[in-house]
């Protein structure tokens, strides 16, 4: 029987010191190869926004979309935890649409869900969620729906005055209940620093090796999102190129008659 992937798994990764891999998935095929293929977490991360719905930025994205995005991929998981990002907006206002909104996440077959950034009021939605019986997976550093008061696309935590913030902001965190904590585009020594002081497992989002474990992008791993490649995402393969080759001969086939044979039709 397959062991489901828990917050109780993803604790035991850190106090063992063993590392866990975290990738986006946002439809059902590549959710079961992730599966199939030992990923330790999907998430339905809000990135979805641009690199499945073509969006400029993650603000687009609503609750509707990522409930949907939720169903597929969990229908396609077995072992991993499948975890889904809390868009912008759905858990900002007051924490019973807060509740309500993570609440369809979970109806929708997801894990966890994830929330951004650090505030007392934040603190407060963490800490009902988790009464609600509902684990939190929080995001600091960069924090993307927060691009516009963050003046950009900026590394966060330069300096040690600004590292001793995010770890204050990530003890905070987890003292409201928190299972994990993505950094994202945080210098690794800030990151280590940060991953040493805490007892919730750190994952990396270009934050460097020393956290406890690495996300990353799916479209970005497999090649296929092209309109922007992160410094700290590795491409391991050329989806782009392979589709683009298979659309062309398919086109070519259609039109040339060698598509369908005799073996493709009744
Ligand atoms: O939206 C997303 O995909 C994310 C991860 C890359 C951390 O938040």
């Amino acid at each position: 029987m397959i062991k489901k992937v828990t917050v109780k798994t993803i604790q035991k990764y850190k106090d063992n010191s063993e590392k866990f891999s975290v990738l986006t998935a946002y439809d059902y095929s590549t959710a079961k190869y992730l599966d199939e293929a030992g990923i330790d977490i999907v998430l339905i991360g809000d990135s979805l926004a641009m690199v499945a719905l073509g969006y400029e930025t993650t603000h687009s994205v609503g609750v509707e979309e990522m409930s949907i995005f939720t169903k597929a991929v969990a229908k396609g998981v077995e072992r991993a935890m499948v975890v889904t990002d809390m868009p912008f907006l759905s858990y900002h206002t007051d924490i019973a649409s807060a509740v309500k909104n993570c609440g369809q996440m979970i109806k929708s077959g997801a894990d966890a869900v994830k929330i951004e950034g650090f505030s007392d009021y934040i603190m407060g939605v963490i800490r009902r969620l988790v009464d609600t019986g509902i684990p939190v997976m929080g995001h600091l550093g960069f924090t993307p729906q927060f691009l516009h008061t963050l003046g950009g696309y900026k590394i966060q935590g330069k300096t040690q005055e600004a590292a001793d913030e995010i770890l204050r902001q990530a003890k905070s965190l987890e003292q409201a209940g928190v299972f994990s904590i993505v950094l994202e585009m945080v210098p690794q020594e800030s990151a280590r620093y940060i991953t040493e002081n805490l007892n919730v497992p750190t994952i990396s989002c270009g934050a460097g090796k020393y956290c406890d474990a690495q996300v990353l992008v799916s479209d970005d791993v497999f090649g296929k999102y092209s309109d922007f490649k992160p410094k700290f995402a590795r491409k391991y393969g050329d989806m782009k190129s392979l589709i683009y080759t298979c659309a062309k001969q398919f086109n070519d086939d259609v039109k040339s008659g060698r598509f369908p044979s005799e073996e493709e039709v009744f």
